[in-house]
């Protein structure tokens, strides 16, 4: 399948892998792009710049297909070393960033002139265009299912990647809610060049995450997400547990009080108890609603290999056959 995603990044299949935290490791990300996708090093996850290169120098040693880092910007005062994860990056010899959280503007010029491909995750087509005006190669765009931070605005792929279609000039992924061969055609038929997957890739073999996480997944329905931190402008779509029924409960009994220090417990320094540990109810975690189409835990090539073989049998028999009558 050819798409403006698959000639701009060089990959065989139109399927990106988000950066995940704790999950977006050399293992996960080689895997995606050796079964032809792009698969993404999470840049944050490494305590420092030596330690990105490191992984860098490590998922090049497990593919020599294209693969991204993700840097996400976080709203947070005390800044991670970005400079310094930036010269890891270019310096790892990567062709692909993919940008989250705040605008990257600042960080363009090096990175073009190094030759990288930009591709911004965004929530809006506000945010969208800023990122095509700014310079960006591409967006991905993350509808309101999505897991993780899906911004404030609540609007669904289903209204979203079609308005992105409107606005955009530069090619766009659809995000958020993507998990088959089904997904991968309706985004190119709302207008998207092709889909990343976050939760999807988590329920994998290659996944480098504890068997809990990859099991919880697979039990979850579609009902069993929430958000949390909206009283804070910082909502994330998490799997329910008690961490995040504690959570909620503290959001609703403080209101507009609610600070960050109060639900530090359930939402800090989680993420390697529960990936690593498989401590489900260590804290919040982000996971997609997505998790109600996911029953199964394949290697990532077949999974990937399934997408493309169903997302050909939708075009060539379901859909001709529509018109072909
Ligand atoms: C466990 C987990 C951790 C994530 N961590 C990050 C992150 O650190 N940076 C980022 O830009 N996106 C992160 N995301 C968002 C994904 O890259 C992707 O946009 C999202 O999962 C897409 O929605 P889906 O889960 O419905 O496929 C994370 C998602 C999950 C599920």
């Amino acid at each position: 399948m050819k798409t403006r995603i698959t000639e701009l990044l060089g990959i065989e299949h139109p399927i990106l892998q988000g950066g995940m935290h704790f999950v977006g490791l050399a293992e996960l990300a080689s895997a995606v792009s050796n079964a032809g996708g792009l698969g993404i090093v999470t840049g944050l996850t490494q305590r420092t710049p030596e330690a990105l290169a490191g992984e860098i120098r490590r998922c090049r040693d497990m593919t020599d297909k294209p693969f991204g880092v993700n840097l996400t910007f976080l709203p947070t005062v005390s800044s991670p070393d970005y400079p310094g994860y930036i010269r890891a990056i270019i310096e790892g010899g990567v062709k692909v960033v993919e940008t989250a959280g705040n605008n990257p503007q600042k960080w363009m010029p090096a990175l073009h002139e190094a030759g990288i491909k930009v591709i911004h995750k965004c929530t809006s087509v506000r945010h969208a265009l800023k990122a095509q005006a700014i310079g960006c190669d591409a967006v991905s765009v993350d509808g309101f299912e999505c897991g993780g931070h899906p911004g404030e605005d609540d609007v669904p792929n289903f209204i979203l990647l079609p308005r992105a279609a409107e606005e955009l000039d530069i090619p766009f992924v659809a995000s958020g809610g993507m998990a088959d061969g089904r997904s991968l055609v309706a985004a190119l038929a709302l207008g998207a060049d092709g889909m990343n997957m976050g939760t999807r890739f988590m329920a994998t073999r290659e996944a480098p995450i504890h068997e809990n996480v990859k099991q919880a997944i697979v039990a979850a329905t579609e009902l069993d997400t929430r958000l949390v931190m909206r009283p804070l402008r910082n909502t994330e779509r998490v799997l329910r547990n008690a961490a995040v029924d504690r959570l909620l409960e503290k959001e609703r009994a403080l209101g507009a009080d609610l600070k960050f220090e109060h639900i530090i417990d359930e939402v800090a320094g989680v993420y390697p108890k529960i990936m690593q540990e498989g401590t489900m109810d260590a804290g919040a975690w982000s996971c997609g609603m997505v998790a109600g189409l996911i029953h199964d835990i394949p290697t990532v090539q077949a999974l990937i290999d399934r997408i493309m073989a169903e997302a050909d049998d939708i075009i060539r028999r379901r859909l001709a056959g529509f018109v072909n009558a």
